[in-house]
Parts: structure tokens; C-alpha cells; sequence
């Protein structure tokens, strides 16, 4: 697939979730594929960079990552918002949501995993990080992230770039029960004089 994304150093990745985005959990075991939705998803270690995802332990995306050790995380944009909340409303178990929802995907170039551009502003290739608790206890995945890249239209510099000529590649913040607002006007602090 020709790709419009350029690649986000390992060292700037963890940025590609700071401000608290809804993303796109992808994961594939065998011939299974699943995409779904999660709110709840933060840095957690500098380096290398390793992240938490709040993944319902119920969920078949929890099943096809235990299996395969890996996921993607893709950041939908403001015109994803449907199928951003579509796929978070059913599950993969009921079928392929990729086809039913009319999602492209292609395969990641580190681990495989399907992944998203038309609709998404970055993703990110993520090794699942083998925890007791979580497997036993806990819905929260531990991650590290191996690869990632995202549209330099909306992120360039190791930094978000929002402004009005990029509406479309905001990204999205869930509100609950379906609403969302997007990442809106960037107010820019000075730095503290020196004392
Ligand atoms: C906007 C949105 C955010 C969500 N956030 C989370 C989340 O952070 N963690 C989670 O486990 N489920 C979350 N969900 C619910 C899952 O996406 C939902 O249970 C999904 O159907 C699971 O799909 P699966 O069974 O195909 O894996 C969210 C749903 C929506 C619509």
C-alpha cells in the first residue's frame, strides 16, 4: 500500500497519545481480525516506549491479543467519527467489523497487525507485555510500542499540528453515549521567566 504517513520516532510516540484521544484497537490471531474502540489509553514509560490500554477482559479483542501477543493502535479522525463509535458498539465475535463497516486495512511492517490510514491521523504497532495480573485480574494491557507513523498533516516535529486547515484530521474524544468532541483550539503557554 502507498503510504502518505511518515514515520514517528520511537522516542516521540508515546506523544501520539498524551492528549487522551480516542483510538482504534486492532489485533489479528490466525485467520481472525478485529478493530474495536477505547477511550481509556496512556503513556506509562519513556523508553523504550511502553503504554496502557484499558481492554474489557470480555472483548474479542482481548481474546485475539492474548493469543497473538500483539495490537495496533490507530487514532481515528473527526470524519472517522462513525465507524469510530460503530465499532465500538459491536463486537468482532458477530463478524468481520472491517467489512462490515467498510474499514481498509493493511498489515503492519513490524508485526502484522492490520492497521488504518484512510480515516485515522497515526497508528502505532504495539508487543504485548506478558503481565499475571492482567492475564488473572485486570482489564489493563501493558504494551510497548515498536513502530509508528502518522499523517504529517496533522502530526509533524514530534508534535500535534491543529488548526483550521486540518479540521478533518482532528482527532477524537469521547464524551460518552456516542458524543465526541475533537481536539480543538491550541492555546500556546510561555515559558516561566528566568528566576
Ligand atoms: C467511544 C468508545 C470508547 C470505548 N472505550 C473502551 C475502552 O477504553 N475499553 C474497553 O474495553 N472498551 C471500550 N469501548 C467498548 C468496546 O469498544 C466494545 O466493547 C467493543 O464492542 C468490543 O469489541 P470486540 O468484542 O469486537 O473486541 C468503547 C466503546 C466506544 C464506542
Amino acid at each position: 500500500m502507498q503510504s502518505r504517513f511518515e514515520p514517528v520516532a520511537l522516542a516521540h510516540a508515546c506523544r501520539l497519545i498524551n492528549h487522551g484521544p480516542t483510538v482504534l484497537v486492532t489485533s489479528r490471531h490466525g485467520d481472525k481480525r478485529n478493530i474495536m474502540a477505547a477511550a481509556w489509553s496512556m503513556p506509562v514509560e519513556f523508553s523504550p516506549p511502553r503504554i496502557a490500554i484499558v481492554i474489557d477482559k470480555a472483548t474479542f479483542s482481548r481474546e485475539l491479543i492474548a493469543a497473538s501477543g500483539h495490537f495496533g493502535v490507530c487514532i481515528p479522525t473527526a470524519s472517522f467519527v462513525q465507524q469510530t463509535y460503530a465499532v465500538g458498539s459491536v463486537s468482532g465475535r458477530e463478524g468481520d467489523k472491517f467489512e462490515r463497516f467498510g474499514i481498509a486495512s493493511f498489515d503492519g511492517p513490524v508485526l502484522g497487525v492490520p492497521l488504518i490510514e484512510d480515516g485515522a491521523a497515526a497508528w502505532m504497532e504495539c508487543r504485548l507485555i506478558p503481565e499475571a495480573h492482567t492475564e488473572d485480574a485486570y482489564d489493563t494491557c501493558f504494551a510497548e510500542v515498536v513502530s509508528a507513523a502518522a499523517d504529517p498533516l496533522a502530526f509533524s516535529g514530534g508534535h500535534w499540528q491543529f488548526s483550521d486547515a486540518n479540521a478533518s484530521l482532528h482527532t477524537l474524544h469521547h464524551l460518552g453515549a456516542g458524543n465526541f468532541v475533537v481536539a480543538g483550539k491550541v492555546i500556546s503557554a510561555a515559558k516561566p521567566a528566568a528566576s
